[in-house]
């Protein structure tokens, strides 16, 4: 089974995959569940990160690159743990791409689905995407990335970008909303109580 995070920084995607991470690593194995990560999870892709997180370049170069470091590790990573039978949680995947590259950054959102046809999976079994509050989830991020400097504008485009995708695709997403009005472990009893009506 293959699941994703997905939403805008700050909207709390890597504390959430990783207390599903934990939670399933309980019920099924410590080593039957992988958790990994985007723009990373190789040892090549993690190192281009740190250079791709920090340098503006141009969109359809970092495009290029973003599809690049997923095919390694779409390839070298993820399917090989699919093949095994392994449960594999990932912050991050091809939505992503699709809402700030396509919606944030204005690329075609069909050259963006077209140069996906080189990487295997296009769909993850369950996308949980963090629909937070722009500005709340800008101030939880503080700036860390070249992403979080971006105007809100920008954000506004790419929080649009999530929920169209979530609207476009029910089946496959789960949105969270008002993420503000609840803790952490009422955030994670959401994801949970999914996750388990989805593995009957
Ligand atoms: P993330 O790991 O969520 O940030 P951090 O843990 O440092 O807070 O993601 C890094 C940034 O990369 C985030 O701002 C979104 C951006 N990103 C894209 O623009 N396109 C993509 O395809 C991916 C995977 C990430």
């Amino acid at each position: 089974m293959f699941i994703t995070f997905e939403g805008i920084d700050g909207s709390g995607k890597t504390t959430q995959s990783e207390l599903l991470a934990n939670y399933l690593k309980q019920i099924r194995g410590e080593n039957n569940v992988i958790l990994t990560r985007e723009p990373g999870g190789t040892n090549f892709a993690e190192k281009i990160r740190g250079i791709l997180l920090k340098n503006s370049i141009d969109p359809i170069s970092e495009l290029l690159l973003l599809i690049s470091m997923r095919y390694e590790h779409v390839k070298k990573v993820i399917l090989p743990a699919l093949k095994e039978g392994k449960i594999v949680i990932c912050d991050r995947f091809i939505d992503s791409t699709i809402a700030y590259q396509g919606y944030g950054l204005g690329i075609d959102l069909e050259l963006i689905q077209d140069l996906h046809k080189l990487v295997k999976i296009k769909r993850p079994n369950v996308t949980f995407i963090l629909d937070i509050d722009v500005q709340i989830g800008l101030n939880r991020a503080k700036d860390k990335n070249k992403y979080e400097k971006m105007n809100t504008s920008f954000y506004y485009k790419v929080q649009k970008g999530f929920q169209e995708i979530a609207i476009k695709e029910p089946d496959r997403c789960s949105i969270i909303t008002e993420i503000k009005a609840k803790d952490n472990n009422q955030v994670h009893v959401e994801i949970i109580n999914k996750i388990t009506s989805t593995m009957q």
